[in-house]
């Protein structure tokens, strides 16, 4: 027995592909609650400039006065941080492991990954891409040209005024549609939810996610393309 007490207990279960399978689902889910949360957030882009200003306001804000200035923004940054990390930490790992447990080279063809994992693979790759741009883009402007720090209806405006900021956007809503739907039942049955009975509700859950957060998310560009949000 490799020494003892707690430590162990918890460094075993990361260890196994079932600890690591939990925190996929654990730090999926917390994104996916963010992603929500800010999808909501973004249509008040169709109520204008001021009530989405007014929002991102708020955003830096809230639990004043209890909270000092930003300290909730941080502390939401902070969870977020921890569930990418996790998140992208436990894929990578995942996937060497499935690497390496695959036969020798020349059945190796005959047994690539499925479908299913390669476009989460994929799209797990796209988005953290996404995600860096999208940050230096609309929250530090370090990519985005004329960028007005407290001017985020603006800074949308613009960014969904270029080819390849729609490009760019677009592509990542569609990458995440695909991954929340498989994602989240995956997760699903990595926390032990699924069931005979359950299953056709959890697939029909994952599938209304992946529309409406794909839905929501395009429905940004495409209003700015089409100058109903301008
Ligand atoms: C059309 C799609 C999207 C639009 C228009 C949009 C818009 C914005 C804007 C305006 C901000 C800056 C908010 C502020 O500083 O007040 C922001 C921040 C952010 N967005 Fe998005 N977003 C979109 C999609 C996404 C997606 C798909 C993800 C995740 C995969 C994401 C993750 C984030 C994160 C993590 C922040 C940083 C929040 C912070 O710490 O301040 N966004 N987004």
């Amino acid at each position: 027995m490799r020494g003892g007490g707690r430590a162990t207990g918890g460094r075993t279960l990361w260890d196994s592909s079932v600890g690591k399978k939990t925190v996929m689902a654990v730090s999926g889910l917390v994104m996916l609650l963010y992603l929500v949360v800010h999808m909501i957030g973004n249509l008040k882009i169709f109520f204008g400039p001021g009530e989405f200003d007014h929002y991102a306001h708020w955003l830096r804000v809230v639990g004043e006065p209890f909270m000092h200035y930003e300290w909730t923004l941080w502390l939401v940054r902070v969870v977020l941080l921890v569930a990418v990390v996790a998140h992208a930490t436990s894929a990578y790992q995942l996937s060497r492991r499935d690497i390496k447990a695959r036969p020798t080279k020349y059945v190796h063809k005959k047994r690539r990954a499925s479908y299913a994992t390669r476009t989460m693979r994929w799209g797990g790759i796209i988005l953290g891409l996404f995600l860096v741009w999208h940050l230096l883009d609309l929250t530090t402007g370090t990519v985005h040209p004329g960028f007005r720090p407290g001017h985020p209806y603006r800074n949308v405006v613009d960014t969904f005024s270029t080819w390849y900021g729609n490009v760019l956007y677009i592509v990542a809503m569609l990458a995440l549609g695909l991954h929340v739907r498989h994602g989240f039942w995956s997760a699903a049955q990595s926390l032990g939810v699924g069931s005979r009975t359950r299953d056709r509700f959890l697939k029909t859950t994952a599938n209304v996610l992946a529309l409406v957060l794909t839905v929501g998310f395009v429905s940004v560009p495409v209003a700015v393309m089409t100058q109903v949000v301008s």
